[in-house]
């Protein structure tokens, strides 16, 4: 149940219309070692379920999941689409041959050459891409054009295996603003001043804008053309019993999208903090066919490259800690599936990670909506 009057934000988790039912996984029923690996939707698998998004805690082993590949510091041009797997079923792990891979919706080169658009159609649930490569602290910089239609919403975010997660969210027609909001473990501190709303010096959906990242151990920094707009320190997330500090602290992948937030199956608060429904007879859709928004690059710096070993391959979960805090570390193993593991993948089971919704809305009030 929604209430009117919550100031709500959302997020882009996916949720899925399961074409097949395959056994699902949490923190209490973790998966069977025939289907070892938790997707990040919740579903048991293996193949491509043991990759990005991997969810090792609720897997028959921590170490079902591939390690996350170790973060390199990169800038991707997207006017130059190379680097990037634009069909997610067939990366199998291999950060070395691909930067970006689209997990669903499509690309299309930007008109003006300045970028790629992703797109929105009213028959598909957007696009979103990942980052192959994880960053576990360090600053990441977004050069983007948001869309500008009521009802729908680009994102920007970083996105780790337990959700841990960092969000640039850009909500309906109002382009002369953007949203920050952070999750520790999949959850959001309603308290707090968590979701925010800053200034955009000029319309962010006709002007390219910086939005960036800098997340550290003991700091993250939202900011805007280098400006710092919010600042949360690590010490300010310690809960109320002081166990635990809900802080981000996970490897992540990069994430952009674009989703429809003003659809009927929408919750009705989540259509009005994106501006409403979306209108599909709007002249920009007709003429183009899709929705959109454009993003021209991105640069990760990772913290603490240097000390990396060259036999390093990525990181690995080790269980929890004695605060519940996952554990990670490096590790040498290999992040890749083999091609047997790739083609292993039953179609159907593949067809299921391509369907997405929407399942992410939040109040700062503390109310749960769903
Ligand atoms: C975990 O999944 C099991 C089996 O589907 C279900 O019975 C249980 O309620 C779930 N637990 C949580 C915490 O969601
Ligand atoms: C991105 O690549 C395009 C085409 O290769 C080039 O024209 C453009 O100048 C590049 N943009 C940046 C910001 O490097
Ligand atoms: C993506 O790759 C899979 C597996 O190779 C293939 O079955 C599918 O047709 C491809 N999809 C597209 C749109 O090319
Ligand atoms: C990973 O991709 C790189 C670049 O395409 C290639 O050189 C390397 O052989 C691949 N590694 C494996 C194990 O397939
Ligand atoms: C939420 O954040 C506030 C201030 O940062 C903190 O005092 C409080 O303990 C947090 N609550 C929870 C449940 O984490
Ligand atoms: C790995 O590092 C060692 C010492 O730091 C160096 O001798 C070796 O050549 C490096 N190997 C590769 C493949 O870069
Ligand atoms: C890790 O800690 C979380 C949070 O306390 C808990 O939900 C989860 O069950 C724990 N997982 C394992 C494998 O201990
Ligand atoms: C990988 O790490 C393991 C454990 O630390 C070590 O025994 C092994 O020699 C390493 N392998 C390589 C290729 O460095």
């Amino acid at each position: 149940m929604i209430r009117n009057n919550l100031y709500l934000l959302g997020a882009v988790l996916f949720s899925l219309s399961p074409l097949i039912k395959a056994q699902t996984c949490n923190s209490t029923s973790l998966c069977p070692a025939s289907a070892p690996c938790c997707s990040e939707y919740g579903y048991c698998g293996s193949g491509s379920y043991c990759l990005g998004g991997c969810e090792p805690l609720y897997s028959f082993k921590s170490t079902s999941c591939r390690p996350n590949p170790i973060c390199q510091s990169q800038e991707t041009n997207f006017s130059d689409l190379r680097r990037v797997q634009l069909n997610g079923t067939k990366y199998d792990g291999n950060a070395t041959a691909y930067d970006w891979v689209v997990n669903t919706g499509t690309l299309v080169p930007s008109p003006s050459g300045d970028g790629v658009r992703l797109t929105l159609r009213e028959s598909d649930q957007g696009t979103k891409i990942s980052s192959t490569r994880y960053v576990h602290y360090g600053s990441i910089d977004f050069v983007l054009q948001s869309s500008k239609w009521n009802g729908v919403v680009t994102a920007a975010i970083t996105m780790s295996d337990v959700k841990d997660e960092i969000d640039w969210e850009f909500p309906g027609a109002a382009t002369d603003k953007v949203q920050t909001n952070y999750w520790f473990l999949g959850v959001a501190n309603y308290s707090a001043t968590q979701g925010a709303s800053s200034d955009i010096s000029s319309d962010s959906s006709s002007n390219f804008h910086t939005y960036t990242f800098d997340w550290q151990e003991d700091y993250m920094n939202w900011m805007i053309d280098g400006q710092v707009v919010r600042t949360v320190l690590k010490t300010d997330t310690l809960s109320d019993d002081g166990s635990q500090y809900k802080y981000p602290s996970t490897p992540s992948r990069i994430q952009l999208s674009i989703w429809p937030a003003g659809i009927s199956t929408s919750a009705q608060g989540t259509i009005d903090w994106a501006g409403g429904m979306i209108d599909w007879t709007d002249p920009d859709y007709v003429s183009n066919g899709y929705f959109w928004n454009t993003l021209q690059s991105v640069k990760i710096s990772c913290a603490n490259e240097q000390d990396q070993s060259n036999t390093t391959t990525g990181w690995a979960y080790q269980g929890n800690d004695t605060q519940g805090i996952p554990i990670v570390d490096v590790t040498n193993a290999s992040t890749l599936l083999s091609a047997g593991e790739l083609a292993s993948v039953p179609v159907k089971n593949k067809q299921v990670l391509g369907v997405v919704g929407i399942l992410f809305v939040f109040a700062l009030s503390g109310i749960t909506l769903f």
